[in-house]
């Protein structure tokens, strides 16, 4: 890792008490230290803690129970590029020393009871920050300060693996939502959408990847004529925790409008009851709309407009759809005529007049 790159200010806040002349050397980091408020003038860089304290830093469990410090935020979300300040506190005064290391450097230590780390800009994907104390009895403690940095996709894509143009119904394909630069991948909840009903939400498998990747999740589906003219759409979001941004940053893609070839359906019941006098319709659908042609005792005919007793019997569409050629078979009933429908229907409103009447 390359120190002189990493724009990392340390803003050490001093008490009253002043911290002690400085025999060893500045710590690695880049870090500038500020001078107290009261003071205008730039002091040397207190002391970093010594090697024997460092040694103790990955943590013995005991002395962690003894470690009264806190940081607030508990837990910091940074979007790259972005500033942010922790500040680091001691429950008790009862500590030599507080300071921060950064990716195994180490700042110096403020004698305050408190320790303010700021960074100006977060160039890093990942680092790790820790706040250490002394202990006066000559021990050390530290707490590590949960850190993610992320970055919202630079673009979300939908489209079908393997397939452009129209697809058939009930056949299988596959959406394909393309994340590009996207951190930490891992947060990231992608969904898929047809019009605005979910399809299905997917996760990162990978929790480990801290800079940006592109990730492309699948969805399979199987159109059916319903979903001619649909859109389908993908949602991506990163899912940063209550200390992330509110509401977390969502993405969505490009529209795809999909268009189903089906057919030809009928859309009729093979078995038709018609009134007497009525017109005998039934429709044949599809995508591209069925040529239909319809039979009946082998003649071709137009179906009734006005149906008579004679008009039942067997009807065969014959129908040509973008799938060739296909039959269907209708049984035509003609029912009496139009009068006894009517008078069923007088008679029920007849009674509901009786029934108003009698209300009022
Ligand atoms: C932060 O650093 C990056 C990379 O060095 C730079 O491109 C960007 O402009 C900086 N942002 C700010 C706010 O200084
Ligand atoms: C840091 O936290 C301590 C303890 O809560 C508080 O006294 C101090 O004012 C804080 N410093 C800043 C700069 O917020
Ligand atoms: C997003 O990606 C798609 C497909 O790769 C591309 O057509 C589109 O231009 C991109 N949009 C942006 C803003 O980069
Ligand atoms: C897409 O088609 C190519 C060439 O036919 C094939 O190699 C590839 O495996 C296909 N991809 C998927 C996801 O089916
Ligand atoms: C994550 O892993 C599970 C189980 O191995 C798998 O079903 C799922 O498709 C994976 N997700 C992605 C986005 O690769
Ligand atoms: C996570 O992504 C990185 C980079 O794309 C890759 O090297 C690593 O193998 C992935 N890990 C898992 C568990 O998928
Ligand atoms: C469809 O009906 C037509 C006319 O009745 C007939 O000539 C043809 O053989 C039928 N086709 C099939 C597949 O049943």
């Amino acid at each position: 890792m390359c120190a002189s790159a990493w724009p990392i200010t340390l803003l050490l806040l001093f008490g009253l008490a002043t911290s002690s002349p400085v025999s060893t050397p500045a710590p690695p980091l880049p870090v500038q230290i500020l001078p107290p408020s009261p003071s205008p003038t730039i002091l040397p860089s207190p002391p970093s803690p010594p090697l024997s304290v460092l040694a103790h830093f990955s943590g013995e469990s005991e002395k962690e129970a003894s470690c009264r410090l806190m940081i607030s935020p508990s837990t910091l979300v940074v979007r790259f590029g972005d500033p942010f300040t922790a500040n680091c506190s001691a429950q008790s005064i009862n500590y030599g020393g507080l300071g921060w290391e950064i990716s195994l450097e180490t700042s110096g230590l403020s004698q305050d009871n408190f320790v303010i780390l700021t960074v100006d800009n977060m160039t890093k994907w990942s680092i790790t920050a820790t706040c250490y104390a002394l202990t006066n009895e000559g021990g050390s403690c530290d707490i590590k300060l949960p850190l993610i940095v992320y970055k919202p996709p630079d673009n979300v894509s939908i489209s079908l693996i393997n397939h452009t143009g129209p697809m058939y119904e009930g056949r299988q394909y596959t959406l394909q939502c393309t994340v590009q630069g996207v951190a930490p991948v891992g947060n990231l909840i992608v969904t898929f959408y047809r019009g605005q009903t979910i399809l299905g939400q997917l996760q990162s498998n990978n929790t480990t990847e801290k800079e940006p990747v592109t990730e492309i999740f699948t969805l399979n589906i199987t159109p059916s004529k319903e979903d001619n003219g649909i859109q389908y759409w993908c949602e991506a979001k990163l899912e940063l925790g209550p200390e992330g941004p509110q509401p977390p940053p969502v993405l969505m893609s490009q529209k795809l409008i999909t268009v189903v070839l089906f057919g030809p359906h009928l859309v009729c019941p093979t078995k038709l009851l018609v009134r007497e006098g009525q017109s005998l319709s039934c429709e044949v659908r599809g995508n591209p709309q069925p040529e239909v042609l319809w039979f009946r005792d082998g003649q071709a005919v137009a179906l009734p407009t006005h149906s008579s007793r004679k008009d039942a019997g067997k009807y065969t569409a014959v129908t040509k759809g973008h799938l060739g050629l296909k039959n269907f078979t209708v049984d035509v009933e003609v029912l009496a005529g139009s009068g006894t429908a009517n008078s069923c229907n007088r008679h029920l409103l007849a009674f509901l007049l009786i029934y108003l009447i009698s209300w009022l």
